[in-house]
């Protein structure tokens, strides 16, 4: 596995490869790998002559400093995870690098960042979009992969790739659950032992939502995941919001063959947990 810490020596060498018309594939993390992201990895190894992934905690989408700080760094175990994974190149680079002085472009993305992340991390998306719109070019990458655990993210990249008409292909992949039902996640380290055990009652709650999703109407389904979370007090619920699968626009009834998705983000011994939950 070749280690890139500079913009340049990843573009030199994805430049030769266009070259040889080799394909590749591209998985974008900010690093603390695990699981989750070892699923990406099998799929970009499997689908692509080269599979490149990038570790870079990127400051630009952290709307809350403390956040960025506590964010776990790494790297010596995310490079042996890359090299398990048969990743052909890992971007590391520095901040200093990647944005060198320059002043970040601001996105917008209308009313697919009127709702739920957009709306409690304001700023997020935009620096999201920065860093993924600048590792898709130096990459090259014909198709880059993501997770549907931050399935508003997908939403996001996807339109990205529209206003830049950037010619790569999103892969949305499967959320990755522990044995537990909780989905894995780099800030779920930061959990208690005793929170530890507790999370998976959040897939529980939306599970049992799901089982109920023939018998309830949407806003009933809404009130029930809502009423679970207040009567638990470990948990301050921060949203839960039942979207147009493409959209991301809450809905309050279902269009036949329309795509209906519910969104979580809730909080737990100081750690922020997001997961989803397809109804239909
Ligand atoms: P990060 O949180 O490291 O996630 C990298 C990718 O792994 C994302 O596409 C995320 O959705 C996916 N992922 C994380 N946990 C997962 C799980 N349990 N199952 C399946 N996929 C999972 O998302 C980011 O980094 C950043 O915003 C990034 C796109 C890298 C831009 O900085």
């Amino acid at each position: 596995m070749k280690i890139c810490r500079t913009v340049q020596e990843l573009t030199s060498i994805t430049e030769q490869l266009k070259q040889e018309n080799k394909t590749i594939g591209l998985v974008p993390t900010m690093g603390a790998l695990h699981e989750g992201h070892k699923s990406l990895f099998v799929r970009a190894r499997k689908e692509n002559d080269i599979f490149i992934s990038s570790v870079f905690v990127n400051p630009i989408q952290f709307n809350n400093k403390e956040d960025f700080e506590k964010y776990p760094r790494t790297e010596e175990q995310d490079i042996k995870i890359l090299e398990e994974c048969a990743c052909d190149i890992a971007f590391i680079p520095t901040a200093e690098d990647v944005y060198g002085g320059q002043t970040p472009e601001t996105f917008t993305f209308g009313q697919l960042e009127q709702v739920m992340e957009g709306v409690q991390r304001p700023g997020h998306f935009s620096g999201v979009a920065n860093i993924v719109s600048r590792l898709f070019i130096w990459s090259k990458a014909d198709k880059a992969y993501f997770g549907e655990k931050d399935y508003q993210q997908i939403a996001i990249i996807k339109d990205m790739v529209r206003q830049k008409s950037f010619k790569i292909e999103i892969v949305p992949c499967p959320i990755f659950r522990d044995e537990d039902g909780l989905a894995t996640s780099s800030r779920n380290v930061r959990l208690s032992a005793e929170a530890r055990k507790i999370a998976p009652k959040i897939h529980q709650i939306l599970l049992e939502s799901y089982r109920q999703k023939d018998f309830l109407s949407i806003s009933q389904i809404k009130a029930f995941v809502e009423d679970e979370f207040k009567h638990n007090k470990n948990f301050v619920l921060e949203y839960f919001t039942i979207v147009d699968d493409k959209t991301l626009q809450p809905v309050s009834q279902r269009e036949e063959n329309q795509g209906i998705v519910g969104c979580i983000a809730v909080w737990l011994d100081g750690v922020r947990l997001i997961d989803i939950q397809r109804y239909w």
